[in-house]
């Protein structure tokens, strides 16, 4: 199988994936985010029919630059052939691997029997991995829920067993059900549960916020790796913070003032040069506030940058709060 080594030397090194997250992980954002030492970057979910139709957007989605070859394409639906013959076509992008989404708890998604919606059959969900995973040649992996909810014992242990079965190489368990969406809090102890029954690597995923979180998580559930989202589109240095304690035991500092009013010129830059202006400042606004959290007077540049669409009056705003803070160079949080 394609890419099938280095999938599983990946997964010994205890992998900080970003998470699939639409509208976000874009290759700007996976790229920034691989800098700041995410292992392996995910797209955001791809709808088969789009694809299937050759939609434009679905095709742009599954476009991977040149330093995607560690990402992988995440693709949602509700046919399991029409699954598979849209997991061919992604083949043909050369993700790292493919990974099915059968977690999304949005109705107009999951109430049509995609993405969480294949939690109400998890026997037609194995079946349907077991169908994508004979049509190609890279690695498969499946990204779901605990449960639908609200059932009195969560499916995903014994359906973990069953998807292993089915061929998948890894699963990812987000462990919260459908219907929590994502409020309250997280149980890593399904992935636990569902870990101790495979040999098939489990990730973890769910309010892993913090390098700390990252390692209680490996180490209550004993899942190879785990899965970062929207921590990681306020702070992608969680993922150099996590490494620094996964692989040395070492707590990094938080950035420098300095460091956060870099990223913020970077992720702007780098997405007006992707997309233009105005789309390219606006799509860098919901990372902002987060970059810039804890810099003294934080509230008014936030202010002053969310109103901006012009790529050059951003620049010059981040360039005076720089010279305003030369002085100091402490961590901030
Ligand atoms: C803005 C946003 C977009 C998301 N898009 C996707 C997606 O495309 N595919 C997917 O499997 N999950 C998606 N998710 C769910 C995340 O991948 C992740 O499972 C969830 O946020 C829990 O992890 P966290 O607590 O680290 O954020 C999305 C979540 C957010 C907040």
């Amino acid at each position: 199988m394609k890419n099938e080594a280095l999938f599983h030397e990946l997964i010994r090194k205890k992998p900080v994936i970003l998470a699939p997250l639409e509208d976000v992980s874009d290759a700007v954002f996976r790229r920034l985010c691989r800098k700041y030492g995410a292992t392996i970057t995910v797209t955001e979910f791809v709808n088969v029919e789009g694809l299937l139709r050759g939609c434009r957007n679905a095709k742009r989605k599954i476009a991977l630059a040149p330093d995607d070859a560690l990402t992988a394409i995440q693709i949602y639906g509700s046919d399991p052939t029409r699954l598979a013959e849209a997991a061919r076509f992604a083949e043909s992008a050369e993700p790292f691997y493919l990974d099915i989404n059968c977690g999304c708890w949005v109705p107009k998604i999951a109430g049509r029997g995609a993405g969480a919606g294949w939690l109400r059959d998890p026997l037609a969900m194995v079946a349907m991995a077991k169908m994508v995973v004979q049509n190609v040649s890279v690695p498969v992996t499946v990204k779901t829920r605990i449960g639908y909810g609200p059932e009195s014992d969560m499916p995903i242990v014994d359906l973990a067993r069953r998807l292993e079965d089915a061929g998948i190489q890894a699963l990812t368990i987000h462990c919260r059900t459908a219907q929590m969406g994502h409020s309250g809090m997280a149980d890593w102890t399904w992935a636990q549960r569902a870990k101790e029954v495979v040999k098939i690597p489990v990730i973890v995923n769910g309010d892993v916020k913090t390098a700390d979180d990252a390692k209680r998580a490996m180490d209550l559930t004993g899942c190879e790796g785990v899965m970062v989202g929207r921590r990681a589109i306020e702070h992608p240095w969680i993922f150099r913070e996590a490494r620094a304690l996964l692989d040395h035991g070492e707590a990094r500092p938080l950035p420098t003032h300095f460091e956060r009013i870099d990223l913020c010129r970077e992720h702007l830059i780098a997405n007006v040069e992707a997309r233009g202006e105005p789309y390219g400042v606006r799509v860098t606004r919901r990372h902002l506030a987060g970059y810039l959290r804890g810099l003294p007077g934080a509230a008014i540049l936030r202010q002053r940058l969310l109103v901006e669409d012009g790529l050059s009056t951003c620049l010059t705003i981040l360039a005076e709060a720089d010279a305003r803070l030369r002085p100091s160079l402490h961590p901030c949080s």
